[in-house]
């Protein structure tokens, strides 16, 4: 793995290269990443300068020479400058050194002077590469559950049409998502929600960089119908093919409308998942936490049942919590140190709630229910994310996935954030329940990384963040 450490925090590099102190300077400019595998076997210096970048020193520990450290090191810097949109990167090579001149003329840096007496008597090369910034399309398929979307995103943020066909309805009358159902609805409108997105985007097949698809967590026949119209696609018009998780895909629903700054730590709440996800960079997640038991969604759904609300429950729990007092005394889940969360003791102590009131012949007012059990569920994710907050150490909190779209934990986070003097970030409405816009943008950073996959790829309903 390669990370980025404070260039303060050098001196334990030294163990591997005695000189590392020639490359260390106190200018706001000088950054430092290590290649670690067990054991820390290298690192790479560089400056940031405006908009772009400049290679100070790579080195790989003598054990470790020859096994590719060094290109991975580079093309880390590589894919840094992509994702930041840089002009150029450059570096100084000396003319004698041909195996490194070979390397770096392979990875696209051309040689630009010759600089006389650079080594102690010794000429080097400037050598630089140019950042391609030609504009990336992406169509990305989204079908996990319930939802046919389908979007064409530049570049990661520029949304250019989004056609979603939602089956609400249908499930509603259920009172929850019927996978069956899902999977031949989506049959029906997926073609139709295709040609939709591209006529709104005013582009053609020909302009698209890439396909991308959510592969999974979600329903096997739901994800298999946005996989095989994506394989297809890209099997016809010859692109390259993307899978993208569904998870990660809901943390990139922040990308669409703000600049996330890492490291970040992000709460993923919906109908299915509840995790906390530390962030290092767009490819780097580490998941610190998780639900035991129920999400967030599926508790919301569940209480919303018993208070016969309509699936799904979460946005009119949190409509109704606003008209009513919080009179009802519920238990909070799970209150120790662990970064885990509980959600099926909640919904059961709801249940009993309202059965209980009942068999006495009591009336439960929905609007002060609503309100004890949002109150309550703010109050566990806040305390779980500042438990979080103590372990990991972050510039931004972000949250993502459908339940991120309520009231009252947005406005608690971002109170959380201003108080721990951090940026805050959540997704715009449109972007917290599934869509395929949050996929393209996601993908975007795997298409600069060039993780294409063949069309093999399959279904994989019970895909983790990793
Ligand atoms: O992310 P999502 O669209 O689908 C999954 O991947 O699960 O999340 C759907 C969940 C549902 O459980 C829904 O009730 C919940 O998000 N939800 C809300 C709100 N809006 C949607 N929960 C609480 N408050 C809301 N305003
Ligand atoms: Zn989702």
């Amino acid at each position: 793995m390669i990370k980025e450490i404070k260039i303060s925090d050098y001196q334990f590099l030294t163990n591997i290269d005695k000189d590392i102190h020639n490359f260390i300077n106190n200018s706001p400019y000088r950054h430092i990443r290590m290649y670690e595998e067990d054991e820390v076997k290298g690192y790479i210096i560089y400056d940031i300068i405006d908009d772009r970048m400049e290679i100070i020193n790579i080195y790989v520990d003598n054990n470790y020479r020859h096994q590719g450290i060094g290109t991975k090191l580079l093309n880390n810097i590589i894919l840094l400058a992509k994702v930041n949109k840089f002009n150029n990167i450059s570096l100084e090579v000396n003319v004698n050194n041909i195996e490194a001149i070979c390397l770096y003329k392979k990875l696209g840096f051309t040689v630009e002077a010759t600089r006389d007496n650079y080594y102690n008597g010794e000429d080097a090369y400037l050598m630089l590469k140019e950042i391609d910034k030609k504009s990336v399309y992406i169509l990305a398929i989204e079908s996990s559950c319930d939802e046919t979307s389908v979007s064409i995103v530049k570049d990661g943020n520029v949304e250019l049409a989004t056609s979603t066909a939602t089956q609400i309805d249908i499930h509603e009358l259920y009172g929850g998502v019927v996978p069956e159902i899902a999977s031949r609805e989506h049959v029906k409108s997926i073609t139709l929600v295709l040609e939709d997105a591209l006529i709104k985007s005013g582009l053609k097949i020909d302009d698209i960089s890439a396909i991308a698809v959510t592969i999974g967590p979600g329903l096997v026949g739901s994800l298999l119908v946005g996989i095989e119209a994506a394989k297809t696609l890209a099997l016809i018009y010859n692109k390259p093919l993307i899978p993208v998780n569904h998870m990660k895909g809901h943390i990139f629903g922040n990308y669409l409308h703000n600049n996330v700054e890492y490291p970040a730590l992000c709460l993923i709440i919906s109908g299915g998942h509840t995790e906390l996800v530390y962030l290092t960079d767009p490819y780097n997640f580490k998941k610190i936490g998780e639900t035991v038991d129920d999400a967030v969604g599926e508790c919301y759904d569940k209480v919303a049942r018993v208070l016969n609300l309509t699936y799904p429950g979460g946005p009119k729990i949190d409509a109704l919590a606003h008209k009513g007092r919080p009179s009802y005394k519920l238990p909070m889940p799970l209150k120790d140190d662990s970064l885990n969360f509980s959600y099926s003791g909640l919904k059961s102590a709801v249940i009993n709630l309202v059965n209980s009131e009942k068999q006495r012949g009591n009336e439960i007012v929905p609007e002060d229910l609503a309100r004890s059990f949002q109150d309550i569920i703010v109050s566990s994710l806040i305390y779980k994310t500042e438990k979080a907050l103590d372990i990991v150490d972050v510039k931004t909190i972000m949250l993502a996935g459908g339940v991120s779209a309520n009231s009252d934990i947005r406005l608690s986070f971002e109170n959380l954030a201003r108080d721990r003097k951090l940026n805050f970030s959540c997704p715009l409405l449109k972007y917290c329940t599934d869509n395929a816009a949050m996929i393209a943008s996601y993908a975007y950073f795997l298409y600069l990384n060039k993780e294409f996959s063949d069309l093999k790829i399959n279904a994989k309903p019970s895909l983790d963040i990793f």
